[in-house]
């Protein structure tokens, strides 16, 4: 079944790594537009050698690019997709709604103190798209890719003056988006602080009410459950659905 999620929120506010959380245990396809761009940077594409500027600058690369790439990739992709980092601009929604349905914005909040704390101390893989912290998500070896052993760096936009630009850049042109989606009535907006497993918990609930509405069920549980058996506390991982009356119409 189709099933569109929107991340929103501003740079560092944890997109990706609930993102990346998020399409594991869900199976949604995430399409990260940063990820897309720096990987065209690196391989000195046409897309890649367009956006450069824009980017090191801790501006938005132009609509029309954007919403060309976007709009192939989303094409593609024929179930549930989750996009982080698109749309970040009114016409940028305009033209995704002219695509598909989005069931659910998810709004991370974060104050500007932490999001430059996180950005400044974040580390990348250039390879697997894997973030760490210095503090928080420490690799398990130092500067090295937990996941594919890559060498980690830093992003030049996560130097200090540059997240300054990117946090009037979101204000001016990204924030503007929360509107659009409360008025659809699609926005849930949620306090991104705290540690990253407590922020997911409200998250992965978000997503479980779509599911509820009638979108895409979970990934299939472990073997331990059939269709017709009670399900065991330790099969059935939303324990507060449990015993509720919505847990047996989805049965
Ligand atoms: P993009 O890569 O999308 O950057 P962004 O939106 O600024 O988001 P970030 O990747 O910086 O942050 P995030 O919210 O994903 O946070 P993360 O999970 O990494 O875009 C880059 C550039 O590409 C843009 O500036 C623009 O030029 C261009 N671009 C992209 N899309 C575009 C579009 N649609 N239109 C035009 N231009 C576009 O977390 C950050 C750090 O915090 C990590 O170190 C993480 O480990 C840590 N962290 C996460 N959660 C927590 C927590 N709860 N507590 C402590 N630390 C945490």
């Amino acid at each position: 079944m189709k099933s569109t999620i929107v991340l929103l929120g501003p740079p560092g506010s944890g997109k990706g790594t609930q993102g990346e959380k998020l399409s594991d245990e869900f199976g949604y396809v995430r399409l990260s537009t940063g990820d897309m761009l720096r990987e065209a940077v690196r391989n000195g594409t046409e897309l890649g050698k367009k956006a450069k500027s824009y980017m090191d600058a801790g501006g938005l690369v132009p609509n029309d690019i954007i919403i060309g790439l976007m709009k192939e990739k989303i094409a593609a992709c024929n179930g549930k997709v989750l996009l982080d980092g698109f749309p970040r601009t009114v016409e940028q929604a305009d033209a995704l709604a002219e695509q598909l349905d989005v069931d659910l914005a998810l709004n991370l909040d974060v104050a500007d103190e932490e999001l430059i704390s996180r950005l400044t101390n974040r580390r990348s893989c250039p390879d697997c798209n894997a973030v760490y912290h210095l503090v928080t998500k420490k690799p398990k070896k130092d500067g090295v890719c937990d996941k594919c052993g890559a060498q980690l760096y830093q992003r030049d936009d996560d130097k200090e003056a540059t997240v300054k630009n990117r946090l009037e850049v979101y204000r001016k042109n990204t924030m503007p988006l929360i509107d659009y989606y409360q008025k659809k009535g699609t926005l849930v907006t949620i306090m991104g602080v705290g540690s990253i497993d407590e922020i997911y918990e409200k998250v992965r609930k978000a997503v479980q009410r779509i599911s509820m509405r009638g979108g895409p069920p979970p990934r299939p549980l472990p073997l331990c459950q059939t269709s017709r058996s009670i399900p065991s506390p330790r099969c059935w991982p939303y324990p507060n659905l449990y015993l509720s009356p919505l847990f047996r119409v989805i049965q």
